[in-house]
């Protein structure tokens, strides 16, 4: 296993161990998470442990169906109990940058309907300023989004379109386009976040401002450092 590997692991297998029997979760997505819903299928067998989860994203609804996760919908709860999720970059003031993997809307939206936002990461995603290295992922209705694209690199981006694996632009599971903007770091993240969230055609932004509730940080090691 790779460094970063063993670190993801390490923390999203400590997230899972927080998870009581009877809980609503959010189902984070990426491949960090993955490790977190493998624990959770693990505790599922082993221990009888009853859960039921709202997947964040179509391949996380898959992976659970796969592991034999219950899954259940927003609608049919009315609150989540807590929502486990990656990041891409964190820093000291737990704001972040998500939606590396496009899944964005639906994880703010799970996380907002939670008590907590349990956050996992690896320790090479604790940045002191966010955007400094990873691109800010927008997702724009494809509606006029050249148009969008124009008023967001007014607030200082150089945005592109994501092209998914298949060489074409990356349609979300939400029906609509990434842009991709880098910012030469991202010093007042709750300004941006407004600023880009009030231009018509952005759905929303990847970053996450005082959302996060406990942040467990998997170090090198295997070892797990935890940030209340
Ligand atoms: C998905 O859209 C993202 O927000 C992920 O949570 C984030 O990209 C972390 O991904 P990894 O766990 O794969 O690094």
């Amino acid at each position: 296993m790779s460094d970063p590997a063993i670190g993801k692991r390490a923390a999203a297998r400590a997230a899972a161990d927080l998870v009581e029997s009877g809980m609503r979760l959010g189902l984070g997505s990426g491949s960090t998470f993955l490790f977190a819903l493998e624990r959770l299928a693990e505790r599922i067998q082993q221990d009888g442990l009853r859960i039921a989860g709202v997947a964040t994203s179509n391949g996380t609804a898959e992976a659970a169906r796969r592991l034999g996760v219950p899954l259940t919908t927003l609608d049919d709860v009315d609150r989540l109990d807590l929502a486990i999720d990656g990041a891409d970059e964190i820093d000291p003031a737990k704001a972040m940058i998500k939606g590396g993997g496009a899944a964005l809307v639906r994880e703010k939206i799970v996380a907002a309907s939670a008590r907590e936002m349990v956050v996992i990461v690896d320790d090479s995603k604790c940045v002191l300023v966010l955007g400094k290295k990873f691109l800010l992922p927008v997702e724009v209705l494809p509606f006029g989004w050249q148009q969008t694209e124009r008023k967001i690199a007014a607030t200082g981006a150089v945005p592109t379109r994501r092209i998914g694996k298949d060489g074409k632009p990356l349609v979300t599971d939400n029906g609509n386009f990434i842009l991709d903007c880098r910012y030469d770091g991202i010093p007042t993240p709750a300004a941006l976040h407004d600023r880009l969230n009030a231009i018509p055609g952005v759905l929303d932004n990847g970053l996450f401002v005082g959302m996060a509730g406990r942040v467990l940080v998997g170090q090198k090691d295997g070892a797990v450092r935890r940030i209340d």
